[in-house]
């Protein structure tokens, strides 16, 4: 991403460069792939508890299983759990050896038993060599039958023990290959994703990371290196760090680092530090008990980060210079097409509303994961929006790839600087929304609609909307920050209607125009922390099918904006209680008193905006229900927070 314009000095490094490699290709058979975290150390400190500190900050990527391997009198000492990092600490907890080299890894199976075999790291059968990584090898059928058949005796199920047994025998072959040379050796019979990190007990100063697809980090620290997958567990010892690029290896060691090409061209000169614009804090639970519920209360001010430096009411209109497009570039765009998975893609239903609301531009959202494999017409006039907290979801890079493929106009929305989808596209918003650990996102959605109304306004006043309605909306978002404030103060109201309706199977979520991206998003956050079964339904849709499923276990959320549909909204209501079933109405207007079982209400915004509001409450209501629940709220059962694996 280029520079943007922040005069607040927030504009948290855009730094990213285009990439155009095709590459992060995923496997869909053969190997038995991973989302998971990735970390080493190499230094001076003891590196097991760095590596399980780093793992903790890491748990949220995938926590079915950990492990770490460190190095103790030449030789490796692997510990590993079908558990939680917290298990794998415990196990650790009587060991008092000392090493200052380790790799660790946590992990979410996306294919094969989450047990302690299968979790990493790995080592070849002399336990020389140990590996971490993140990804998928699709040839790894191959390449275990290949192994097997030369007389190698596999004991996991999975694709990275494989690269352990074919490293260590890269390195027996020759007295005088380097680790480095017999991972590259490794990795040229290789297919698929991957961000790996090896230790060898005969080269027991340095460390080997390679990335093709799942992202590596170097961080740089004063006589040591760390590694991760994720700048979250790096950034307690340090903000400098070194993003790998798709298809480089570096070799690092507590003083150095040298990266180079998989085909052999040393860059360790094209490779400049970027500091990390998080630190330590941004990370620390604080005064909560679980990320989800701070990152709810980080709202206000995440909204304010977002805005900061990007109102321009001179000229009643936005200021976004990461999307790299002037006055005429915007007024050619012809059509607006958002792109994400999950929360990301109804953050783009939002996004397409005010596209078309405020800049009077044809606009809509589709799932990335449908985009990409759909072989969609790329239409040239048409402004393509990637949206991704993390920027790293495999769906959506692969559809900013598929674009870029064929001749497509694509900018990324993202929150993690320096992430693959942030790279592919070159330009594009940055989110602002700071470190989202919790699976369940919710700043990051709020920060997405929020940067997405200034997208709208700015292509709605490079065309026919007036100063004063411009002037408008700018007003409406300056209050949006105080506004949340004042919902999150309502707080124990909503616990108590969530708590009240917390036992129910199935609940409905009913909105209409702009209630409905934001019903959608209510009921993805219900049920993926409290799994409750929660669908969504337009309001006129209602009777064409679902009404059969009213009835008194079957609670509706309905949504009321205040817009011209009130009335509409209101007979929704009434047919639903008709029915039987019980009613909680969200609503920013008056309503009848009574009708509703129980009401939340929000303070009125511009209508536009509103729908930006009218989420915050079932981020909470969902909270709740799941805390009723006794729920892992932030870590809930299958689930990742970054699914860089189909
Ligand atoms: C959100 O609560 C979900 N966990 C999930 O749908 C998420 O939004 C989706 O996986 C996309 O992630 P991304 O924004 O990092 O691309």
């Amino acid at each position: 991403y280029t520079a943007e314009h922040q005069p607040e000095g927030n504009s948290g490094g855009w730094q990213g460069q285009s990439r155009s490699r095709d590459v992060a290709r995923t496997g869909q058979g053969g190997g038995e792939g991973n989302v998971c975290g990735i970390v080493g150390y190499v230094g001076k400190r003891d590196a097991a508890p760095v590596l399980i500190e780093g793992l903790h900050r890491l748990e949220y990527r995938g926590y079915d299983s950990a492990g770490l391997a460190v190095m103790h009198r030449g030789r490796l000492r692997v510990t590993k759990t079908a558990g939680r990092v917290q298990d794998l600490r415990d196990k650790l907890s009587g060991q008092t050896a000392k090493s200052t080299i380790g790799i660790g890894h946590t992990r979410w199976a996306t294919h094969g038993e989450p047990n302690e075999t299968n979790a990493h790291p790995h080592t070849d059968t002399a336990a020389r060599v140990a590996i971490v990584h993140n990804g998928i090898i699709e040839n790894a059928e191959q390449l275990r039958d290949q192994l097997q058949a030369s007389g190698v005796r596999l004991v996991t199920d999975t694709d990275t023990e494989a690269l352990a047994h074919m490293i260590a025998a890269e390195l027996a072959e020759r007295e005088d290959v380097t680790l480095e040379d017999a991972v590259i050796r490794t990795l040229h019979r290789v297919e698929g994703a991957y961000g790996l990190v090896v230790l060898d007990i005969k080269n027991p100063d340095q460390l080997v990371v390679a990335r093709n697809g799942s992202p590596i980090v170097l961080g740089l620290g004063e006589n040591e290196m760390f590694v991760a997958s994720d700048v979250s567990a790096l950034v307690r010892y340090t903000r400098q760090v070194i993003y790998l690029e798709d298809g480089e290896i570096a070799t690092i060691t507590a003083s150095a680092y040298h990266t180079k090409t998989l085909t052999g061209t040393d860059n360790s000169d094209n490779k400049t530090p970027t500091t990390v614009d998080a630190d330590a804090g941004d990370y620390e639970l604080g005064e909560y008990s679980d990320y989800m519920r701070k990152e709810i209360h980080e709202q206000p001010d995440a909204l304010r980060r977002a805005l900061r430096g990007r109102l321009d009411d001179r000229f009643a209109t936005a200021r976004l210079g990461g999307i790299n497009l002037d006055a005429r570039q915007l007024r050619n765009i012809k059509n607006v097409k958002f792109l994400g998975c999950g929360s990301a893609y109804y953050a783009g239903q939002m996004g397409a509303a005010l596209v078309e609301e405020l800049a009077r531009i044809p606009a809509d959202a589709e799932p990335a994961s449908e985009f990409r494999y759909r072989s969609p017409v790329v239409d040239p006039d048409t402004l393509y929006v990637a949206v991704s907290q993390s920027g790293e979801t495999i769906d959506t890079l692969m559809a900013v790839q598929e674009l870029k493929r064929k001749g497509g106009q694509v900018i990324g929305a993202v929150n993690v600087v320096g992430s693959a989808i942030g790279r592919e596209c070159g330009h594009g918003i940055f989110l602002h929304a700071g470190p989202e650990v919790a699976v369940a996102s919710t700043k990051a959605l709020t920060n997405m609609a929020v940067n997405f109304a200034l997208l709208a306004l700015l292509l709605g006043r490079v065309r026919d909307m007036s100063a004063a309605n411009g002037q408008r909306v700018v007003n409406g978002l300056r209050n949006l920050p105080e506004q949340v404030s004042r919902m999150l103060n309502a707080e124990d109201d909503i616990a108590t209607i969530a708590h009240q309706y917390a036992a129910a199977d199935h609940m409905f979520f009913i909105g209409r125009v702009r209630g409905w991206p934001v019903a959608r998003e209510g009921a993805q956050k219900l049920k993926e922390i409290s799994y409750v079964h929660a669908e969504a339904y337009q309001a006129g849709e209602l009777k064409h099918g679902p009404l059969a499923l009213i009835a008194r276990e079957m609670p509706s959320v309905v949504i009321i904006p205040s817009d011209d549909l009130v009335a509409k909204n209101l007979s929704t209501i009434e047919q639903i209680k008709a029915r039987g079933g019980p009613v909680i109405a969200l609503t920013s207007t008056d309503i009848p008193e009574g009708l509703a079982d129980a009401t939340i209400r929000v303070p009125r915004a511009e209508p536009e905006l509103e729908p930006i509001l009218l989420n915050v409450p079932l981020q909470i209501l969902a909270y709740h229900a799941a805390a009723k629940l006794g729920r892992d709220i932030d870590k809930p059962r299958n689930l990742a927070k970054s699914v860089t694996v189909e």
